[in-house]
Formats: C-alpha cells, structure tokens, sequence
C-alpha cells in the first residue's frame, strides 16, 4: 500500500509517500519520497512558534513539498487535466480559508496526473490547531480530487511508532512485532506523558505533566540562558561541553515529584528555579555550561526514575521513547546505560535521530496500520484537534 502522508502540527511542514507492507507482526516501509521544510529560523525572531506564521509557511510549502516528494518517488506525471466543475467548486470550499494554497493546488492538479497512491494519512492532532487545520483541509482537497480515502493519524502516535523503526540505509525502515506492554514515555515541546501499548495501537494514560512539557522546560530556560529558539538543542550543546570537563559543578536544582508515588511529572518548579538563579545576574559562560549541565541532570534523572516506577508498576516489557527531546544526547546515553543496568530484560527502543523531530514518515508509519484495518475518516467528518489525546482517541 503506498501512504501520502502530510504533517503541519507545529513548525515543520513535511510530505512523504511511503510503500508499506506487513502487518503488526512485522512491517516494512519505504520511502519512495520525503519532503520537509522547517519554519524554526522564521520563529527564532519570536523566540517560539508564532501560530498565525507557522499556518501560512504551511499553506505557502504543501504544495511545492507535495511535487517534490511525488517526483522524487517518480510519481509525478506532468499532463493537462481538466478538473470538473463540481470537483472545482468543492476544492474551492474545502479551502475556502485558505485562498493561496486553493490556487496553487488547482494549479497543481490542472496539470499534474493522479498519482499511484492508495491512501493520504494526515496529522489530525494534537498540535497548533490552526496548523493543523492547513494540513487538514489539503488532505481533504486531495481525498476529492484523486479520490483517496483519509486516515486521521495522531502525532504523537507517531511519535511512539517511529521509535520502533530500524533502519540500515535511512530508505528502508523495517518495523518488527514490539513484544507488549509497551511503555511510550513521550517528551516534546507540547508533551511529557507515560502511556501504556498493552494492545497494539491500544492506549492507556498512566502519567504526565501537571504543568510545563519537558521540551517547553528546555525552550524557557534556553531564553534564561540568552540561547535561541528551540532551545533543547542548544541547552544540550553547553551541558555536553561541561560534562566533558566537569569538575565540580556549583549549581543544585530540584528534582521535582522525583519520589512521590505516582507517575506524573512537575517541571514548573524546576524552569523557576533556574530562573531564580540567573535573574539580574550576569553568568559567564562556564556557569551556563555548569547551569545546562545540572538542569538537564534534573531533568534526566526525574524523568528516568517515574519511567522506571511506571515500568515496574505495568510490567511493560518495551519502553519506547518519542518527540523532539529525545534527541537530547544525554536521555539517550542515560537511559540505554541506566535501563541495561536496572532491567536488563527490558527492550529500549529510540528513534533514529533522523526521525526525532516532527516529520510525515512517522504520519505515515502510523496512517498505515489504521489504513490496514481500514480505519478511515470521511473528510467531512474530519476535523483537526489541537487537544488531541492519544488514550482517547484511537
Ligand atoms: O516533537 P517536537 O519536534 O515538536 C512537538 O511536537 O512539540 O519537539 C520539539 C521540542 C522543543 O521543545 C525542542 O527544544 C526539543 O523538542 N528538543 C530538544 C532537543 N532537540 C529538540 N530538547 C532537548 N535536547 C535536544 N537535543
Ligand atoms: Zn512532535
């Protein structure tokens, strides 16, 4: 089966058409085309995501990014069409919001062929809602167009997804049976959440953040620190250059609920901490370095020890991590020594860092074994939603 899949959560607009095959006992993907372009330079002025910005990047770039990731999976056949006129009319409704993106769609498919795909997976949520609904209201416009039924996928399932994907050459990505429970501990700029996979695509909320995302933790105290957006990558940056030659470091910062018996998380108290620490004075640049090091260890260790409690209370026998923070150097290198050390038997399973950030494979990893149990959407009951939730909505 071969997925078009669109992704316009947040801040980077991506098209990738992938050939799938398998089922949940093994998959294989691969990717026919992949087209992505990141908004993260135009936000940085504002010092986060700007929604009304990032929607018109992604109605500005679908269309382009839909032609590349279409010819470069050579599925893209130049050739006058005639678009009939209810089919006109439609198109122009569904993106009657949407006045730039509606002219160069048409413009697209008045001289573009249909192309070979039997399915567009879209992100529906969570995400921006406004950005969500861009990528939407396309997807709707194509499902008409070419005929193609829709598969509403969710981000963060995706998330969970692509942290199961191996991959020798990065066109290949083969997806083995994840022996069950799963435990998804998911840590971006919007989440931190621990959520338990008993049953495949099944889900169960058994944690999460009473106030900040641990990514928002990072992107707050990057600013404390005079760091550009997105913070995480730069905040890592320091702490890994203290690491390699710490000797003591001056800074102490909590480690929020790190032992209260449950699984949610706290980062508010933290981000104020360190804000504490850096109002109205100057830090040189060793105590940045010194300053990143040690929130990233709070950060690391709390997140470490309520996914070890949530391990041990659900018996999850894979622990998954997903979202833009697990790019971070240091969850990574901690939570492969740490969990080898204290459950050996448990499979740890992180994305290649190729596939941490937001990108459409992971829509279309995720759309595909929807699309396999022929879980569509009609596209005028589809609706974007920021709040998404994955317990509840797959
Ligand atoms: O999943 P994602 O790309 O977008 C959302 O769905 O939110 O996550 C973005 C978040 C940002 O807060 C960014 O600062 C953080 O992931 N991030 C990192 C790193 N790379 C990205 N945080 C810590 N260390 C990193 N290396
Ligand atoms: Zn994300």
């Amino acid at each position: 089966m071969k997925i078009l899949a669109i992704e316009t959560s947040c801040d980077e607009t991506a098209v990738s058409i992938l050939e799938c095959t398998g089922d949940e006992h093994g998959a294989e993907f691969r990717i026919l085309g992949n087209a992505l372009i990141s908004q993260i330079d135009l936000h940085r002025e504002y010092g986060g995501v700007y929604p009304a910005l990032a929607k018109r990047e992604h109605a500005k770039n679908l269309v382009p990014l839909l032609a590349s990731a279409l010819e470069e999976a050579e599925l893209l056949h130049e050739d006058t069409q005639s678009i009939p006129h209810d089919v006109h009319e439609s198109l122009v409704t569904i993106l009657s919001r949407e006045g730039e993106l509606c002219e160069a769609l048409l413009a697209f498919l008045s001289e573009s062929e249909r192309p070979d795909v039997d399915a567009i997976a879209v992100t529906a949520g969570p995400g921006l809602e406004p950005a969500l609904w861009v990528g939407v209201s396309f997807a709707k416009a194509l499902s008409l167009a070419w005929n193609l039924p829709i598969v509403a996928a969710d981000h963060m399932e995706g998330h969970i997804l692509s942290s199961l994907l191996t991959t020798n050459d990065g066109i290949t990505y083969e997806l083995p049976k994840p022996k069950l429970p799963l435990l998804a501990l998911l840590i971006s700029g919007g989440h931190t959440e621990l959520v338990l996979m008993k049953n495949w695509l099944s889900y169960e909320l058994v944690g999460q953040t009473r106030d900040d995302a641990v990514g928002e933790a990072f992107d707050k105290v990057a600013r404390m620190l005079d760091l550009p957006y997105p913070g995480g990558p730069e905040v890592s940056l320091l702490a890994e250059q203290n690491r390699e030659d710490a000797t003591t470091n001056p800074f102490t910062l909590p480690r929020p609920m790190l032992h209260d018996p449950h699984s949610d998380f706290s980062f508010s108290g933290l981000k104020t901490a360190v804000l504490y620490l850096t109002k109205g004075k100057e830090l040189t640049d060793i105590q940045k370095q010194q300053l990143a090091h040690e929130f990233e260890n709070a950060v690391g260790d709390v997140l470490y020890a309520k996914t070890l409690r949530a391990l041990d209370d659900t018996q999850a026998k894979t622990l998954a991590i997903g979202g833009g923070v697990s790019a971070n150097t240091h969850v990574r290198r901690m939570f492969t020594e740490k969990l080898s050390r204290d459950l050996p038997d448990t499979l740890l399973r992180i994305p290649s860092r190729a596939l941490t950030g937001d990108n459409a494979i992971m829509i279309g990893v995720a759309g595909y074994f929807h699309a396999l149990r022929q879980e569509f959407t009609a596209p005028e009951q589809l609706v974007a939603n920021g709040n998404q939730s994955l317990s509840s909505a797959v």
